[in-house]
């Protein structure tokens, strides 16, 4: 296909909005009440999100960064040259333009994100710089299973790449249902480079979630204005806290919006009553151990992996292989 130089073809397969609907609608219903924490990335909340990422104490983004920094030829290596990558929510793509620019010969960049503007502009732009690569953005869900898309040239094999430990928000078993998704979707002599982060003290990980300038406490509140804006609800902004705690027994943090006081919220023709201090369960983030992890992903199905951290052992990333 020819096509001016810096375009790139978008395959759409973005959710309708009714998806937000039906699963705020079930969410609200069900107890203890959830708003799922996929909906905080509309654009505001996308701006929010890279705002939290530049904040003194939320630790990952800039831990990561500096793990892929350091050891970015290694990990090159290690996925071996004339790969596909496909990168899952990879967002600006920063750590993606490491990677790529590190990796000997890539065939083609699959970039499957939610947010179709920041993918089309970051796919644009890498497309530009790397004219070589066949890029083939994706807008889609990626928790849900995808037919991807076909590189022109053939590559030796795939590479998942999905940075930011946003594996964090699943709960154990669905972990593990999308690992298995992903060692099928990159089958023989694939591989997965996943950012994960690990279990530290709360003292470490609270602050990190309840940040002083309170920028994590309106990422969670824009939730409800969303749903104010896109829904039709009512939510009154002044009446729901945010707050943050780490569950130790279940090593994850927990964002909640706590209910100040008696109200009713209208929302979809329905009318949800929440009593003084309900809470809705708007994200779990799990906090991994290098042994549990490789062995979630090892109950999936990849062999044991390669491992990167940060002197402090405060994140970790893998890259797990198929047979
Ligand atoms: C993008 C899922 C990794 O869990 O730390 C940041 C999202 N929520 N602050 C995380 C988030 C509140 C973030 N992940």
């Amino acid at each position: 296909m020819n096509r001016p130089a810096g375009s790139v073809a978008l395959l759409d397969l973005e959710p309708a909005r009714s998806d937000f609907l039906e699963q705020a609608i079930a969410g609200l219903t069900s107890s203890p009440r959830i708003l799922p924490s996929k909906f905080f990335y509309d654009e505001r909340g996308s701006d929010l999100f890279q705002q939290i990422c530049e904040l003194p104490e939320y630790y990952l983004t800039r831990t990561e960064t500096e793990i892929l920094r350091r050891y970015m030829p290694e990990m090159a290596t290690s996925i071996g040259a004339n790969a596909e990558i496909v990168g899952f929510g990879t967002g600006a793509g920063i750590k993606t333009r490491m990677l790529l620019e590190e990796l000997e010969n890539p065939i083609a960049y699959v970039p499957v994100d939610i947010s179709k503007q920041r993918l089309t502009e970051s796919a644009e732009a890498l497309a530009r710089e790397m004219p070589a690569l066949e890029v083939l953005p994706v807008c889609a869900d990626y928790l849900q299973s995808l037919d991807l898309p076909t590189p022109a040239r053939r590559p030796d094999h795939i590479a998942v790449f999905f940075p930011g430990s946003t594996i964090g928000n699943m709960e154990p078993h669905v972990a593990r249902d999308f690992l298995e998704r992903v060692a099928r979707l990159c089958g023989h002599s694939g591989g997965l480079i996943i950012g994960v982060d690990l279990q530290k003290p709360r003292e470490l990980l609270e602050p990190a979630y309840n940040d002083r300038a309170g920028v994590t406490a309106e990422f969670n509140l824009n939730l409800l204005v969303r749903a104010n804006r896109e829904l039709g609800a009512d939510f009154k902004l002044r009446r729901w806290q945010h707050r943050a705690i780490y569950n130790e027994k279940a090593s994850r943090i927990e964002m909640h919006l706590v209910s100040e006081g008696e109200q009713s919220v209208h929302l979809g023709g329905q009318k949800f009553h929440f009593d003084d201090g309900e809470k809705i369960i708007t994200e779990f983030s799990y906090k991994h151990t290098l042994t549990g992890f490789t062995a979630l992903a090892a109950s999936a199905g990849f062999l044991p992996p390669r491992i990167w951290t940060d002197a402090k052992k405060y994140f970790a990333v893998f890259h797990f292989t198929t047979m």
